[in-house]
């Protein structure tokens, strides 16, 4: 979740968004040798496009890792989520219901398909999809719901799973924060019915960029690649016929991820169990401690739910049991004792002008977000839960592989910098 700018070359202005190292309290290199190795050897072997060797196997295990029966590599979880979004059939004229909170790149793909993305409010206490608002905001229209398991944590899945049954509306999983999470001993991206993954750079297990997708439905699979994986043959594991007659060229897009980032992100996934071992630890301990700490809180952790990915560290922080501290003060408190902490880093999306105001995505007074087709925007107190949470959300760095007492010495700083508040 970190963005280097370089502002000071004389050429272009240039970033590298990768998964950073936190100061002195973490060890972690993100890449080593493995990775390395892994790509000049692909080079060398010009093993650089297709569905290649490497990328088949990653797919493979992919799909017996997270126990679905298909799962296919992508440029990165934007076209992922695209691609879930087209295998169920989502278009003109349809809604998609999705938390307010979540990266924009959840949502976009059902926009730019033509369907109109309707917002949900969410639990603020884990910061994830709120069942009970999304079962109010589903109509004769909604093609699909969007769950997010954001900074790693997992949904509600029972829940939204009864809704799912209930209206017969199904359920994409967008897992890019929580890779490895699980919900009762299932894999998260196969409790509903199709997963989808990012590996962009930042991700724990990363392809510099990437995605995947996965399901158990036939028909989602193949419209999957039937939009986004040119040349994919029949035979090779598309396997109905049903879109026979389209393959290989299906309809013309290309979303094959790059196989040299399909590389690193196999040696990326065996270290996977490992990183996540630790993020789980050093949160634990974390959260443990906080309950020592007046005004602070860990986010809930439905029943059943094994975190996995742990792409942010969120915790809630509640002002008045802090002396009246308000949060953007605490924060800037944290920062001055070196600690990388800070506010959310993403907006609720209806504090952005395209969906507060709406947008002529398409011209000429097209699209699901024109006034002329119905859009009605959104406005502050439409989504109160979530606009608490923003306000009150602290983000502590997530360290990966921490030095020994790494997690008290963040646990000094957050209880320094309550000191004397009020
Ligand atoms: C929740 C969520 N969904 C989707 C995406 C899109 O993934 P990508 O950047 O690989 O396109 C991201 C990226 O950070 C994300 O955080």
């Amino acid at each position: 979740m970190a963005l280097d700018m370089d502002v000071n070359s004389n050429g272009p202005r240039t970033f590298v968004q990768t998964a950073q190292t936190i100061g002195e309290l973490d060890r972690w290199e993100q890449i080593s040798e493995d990775e390395v190795a892994m790509a000049a050897d692909m080079t060398r072997r010009n093993e650089l496009s297709g569905g290649t060797p490497v990328v088949r196997d990653f797919e493979q295990v992919w799909r017996e890792w997270i126990g679905t029966r298909f799962a296919v590599s992508v440029v990165n979880g934007t076209s992922a989520l695209y691609s879930a979004y087209f295998g169920l059939g989502v278009g003109p004229g349809d809604e998609v219901v999705c938390p307010i909170n979540t990266w924009i790149c959840s949502i976009a793909p059902a926009l730019l398909l033509g369907a109109r993305p309707v917002f949900c409010d969410i639990d603020p206490d884990t910061l994830l999809i709120d069942p009970d608002d999304m079962a109010r905001k589903i109509t004769p229209k909604t093609r699909c719901i969007c769950a997010v398991h954001l900074w790693g944590n997992v949904c509600d899945m029972d829940a939204i799973i009864a809704v799912s049954k209930e209206t017969g509306v199904p359920v994409v999983e967008d897992c890019s924060h929580a890779h490895g999470a699980k919900y009762k001993g299932k894999m998260c991206g196969a409790v509903g019915h199709v997963g989808a993954w990012s590996l962009q750079g930042s991700k724990a297990v990363s392809a510099g960029e990437g995605g995947v997708v996965a399901t158990n439905d036939i028909d989602a699979f193949e419209r999957a690649c039937l939009v986004g994986q040119v040349n994919r043959i029949a035979g090779i594991d598309l396997v109905g016929a049903k879109y026979e007659e389209l393959q290989p060229l299906g309809l013309g897009m290309k979303f094959r991820a790059h196989p040299l980032g399909i590389g690193i992100a196999t040696v990326q996934l065996r270290k996977l169990p490992e990183l996540n071992q630790r993020r789980a630890a050093y949160f634990a301990e974390v959260e443990a401690g906080l309950a020592t700490i007046p005004g602070l809180r860990a986010m809930t952790v439905y029943q059943g739910v094994e975190r996995g990915g742990y792409y942010g560290f969120p915790v809630i922080h509640d002002p008045e049991a802090m002396g009246g501290l308000p949060t953007s003060e605490y924060v800037e408190r944290l920062k001055t004792r070196g600690l990388r902490a800070s506010l959310s880093p993403y907006p609720n999306l209806h504090d952005l002008p395209l969906f507060a105001k709406g947008f002529d995505i398409f011209t000429r007074n097209r699209g699901p977000l024109c006034a002329e087709e119905g859009y009605r925007g959104y406005k502050q107190g439409d989504f109160p839960k979530a606009e608490l949470a923003l306000k009150r959300t602290v983000f502590l760095p997530v360290l990966s592989d921490p030095i020994p007492g790494a997690a008290q010495t963040v646990l000094q700083v957050l209880r320094e910098a309550a000191r004397d508040a009020g």
